[in-house]
């Protein structure tokens, strides 16, 4: 019988993203290099061009597992499923832009509940394959009853409630990208991981995360925010904590590799392992921020009850990134993996992609974005260390105006400590400096104001 095609709503036109093409509808406007914020969604479908960075990153961390062994054995298979996958556009992105020496180890399945998106996945992969075909067959005996869903030049797609598919085999890499809050998909996600895999969610709800919303915070986050300085680090830390103890809760541990506020959406990518121990010591990385009189905070198991006012929580107090990993994901190696050659870029020409050098420099500044600063951060991600807004700075230090931000890490790298910005939408930095270290040499560079 013909598969059912009726939701192709034709090739629309053509976007890169990455060294992917991808077929936007034709009432999607043709997006902006730096696309920014919530967009507007227009129906099935729809891609959001502004968490490219984010599926970026993720083609980098699944290109880093394979090269350097860290998720599963050297020449094992590593199957990864997306969850919530839309139109594909990561599945395709894997397929397209791991390296191809790696290609034959992956099994990728794409699931969503959504038919128009998927018809249009298969539609799009079917006119622009991979240039390296991958022939795995469906791994039938993965699943306890006979999966609903068919391979697609190396793509196994399947149109499931992700919760569903999320418990019917074990997968080694999961990425869950829904609409908003993770916390329906989560338990599912966790329980169908493989023994040692790795977790990426994504959360859009950022009021809720942030404590902006405190009533939904508290419902789905069982948390408190405040919405200051350090909100969007809370926000990771809140999203980390519900899944370390959901983790914890099916006797599994986490360590995080890489956890961001993107804007509007916060992103984090963690290894889960099964272990009881594991999973007991979870506590000790579950805490609070207690806001402190100088402007900073700092970490604690159980606020006093003269400090629960000024403390967020309860969310991860453990190292944030894993240094070595984060400290892979540079803006050379960005280049190398996810943009076109020029043999590339002539094939996709031929096939209709209207790309102008213009275009190919703003595609290859927003790749280098996707990953700016992560590198430099990484070894004080990964270990204990101060947050700073650079505007709360001036206050801090009883300035008046803030250094520029590299005049102060050198002057603290001269003093023998780290410091380094963090990617956020805002001047965040972290170091390892104490804080009159900190306060010393801002006066230092700017003077004090009553100078
Ligand atoms: C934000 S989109 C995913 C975007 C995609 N990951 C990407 O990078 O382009 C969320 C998707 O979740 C799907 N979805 C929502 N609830 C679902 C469920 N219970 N099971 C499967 N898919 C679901 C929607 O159809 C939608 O395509």
């Amino acid at each position: 019988m013909a598969e059912d095609r009726s939701g192709d709503l034709g090739p629309g036109h053509l976007w890169m993203e990455g060294k992917t093409l991808v077929e936007l509808r034709a009432d999607q406007e043709r997006p902006t290099h730096m696309p920014r914020g919530p967009a507007k969604r227009t129906g099935p479908g729809f891609l959001n061009p502004a968490m490219a960075p984010a599926r970026t990153r993720s083609v980098l961390l699944m290109a880093d597992a394979l090269e350097h062994d860290w998720l599963v054995k050297p020449d094992h298979d590593l199957r990864a499923l997306d969850a919530l996958c839309a139109t594909g556009v990561r599945v395709r992105r894997w397929r397209n832009e791991i390296p191809d020496e790696h290609q034959h180890r992956l099994r990728i399945t794409a699931n969503d509940l959504d038919k128009v998106a998927l018809v249009q996945l298969k539609a799009a992969h079917e006119r622009h394959p991979p240039s390296v075909a991958v022939g795995h067959a469906v791994e039938d005996d993965r699943y306890e009853r006979e999966p609903q869903g068919e391979m697609h030049n190396g793509l196994f797609v399947m149109q499931n409630d992700a919760r569903i598919t999320l418990m019917e085999a074990a997968y080694q890499w999961v990425d869950l990208d829904p609409f908003g809050s993770p916390v329906n998909f989560l338990d599912a996600a966790i329980q169908g991981l493989s023994r040692t895999a790795f977790l990426e969610v994504t959360a859009t709800d950022t009021a809720a995360l942030t404590g902006s919303s405190a009533s939904s915070q508290h419902r789905r986050y069982g948390a408190k925010g405040i919405v200051d300085s350090y909100a969007h680090d809370d926000a990771v830390r809140v999203l980390l904590g519900l899944i370390a103890t959901t983790a914890a809760r099916h006797d599994r541990c986490i360590e995080p590799v890489l956890a961001l506020f993107d804007g509007h959406h916060v992103r984090v990518s963690v290894k889960v392992r099964r272990s009881r121990d594991g999973a007991s010591d979870v506590l000790n990385s579950m805490g609070w921020r207690v806001r402190q009189a100088n402007g900073t905070y700092r970490f604690v198991h159980h606020p006093s009850p003269e400090e629960v006012e000024r403390a967020s929580g309860p969310l991860w107090i453990g190292p944030l990134w894993d240094r070595d990993i984060a400290g892979r994901m540079t803006q050379e190696r960005v280049v190398a993996v996810c943009s076109p050659s020029e043999s590339e870029l002539h094939a996709h020409r031929a096939v209709g992609l209207v790309w102008s050098d213009a275009d190919q420099e703003y595609a290859q500044r927003e790749l280098r974005r996707s990953v700016r600063y992560i590198a430099e951060a990484a070894d004080l991600m990964s270990r204990e260390h101060t947050l700073y807004h650079m505007d709360d700075l001036p206050n801090m230090a009883g300035t008046g105006q803030a250094p520029k931000m590299e005049a102060l890490f050198a002057a603290l790298h001269e003093a023998g400590f780290a410091a380094a910005r963090v990617p956020d939408i805002d001047p965040f930095f972290v170091t390892d400096a104490p804080f009159p270290e900190v306060m010393a040499t801002t006066c230092a560079l700017v003077g004090s104001s009553t100078d």
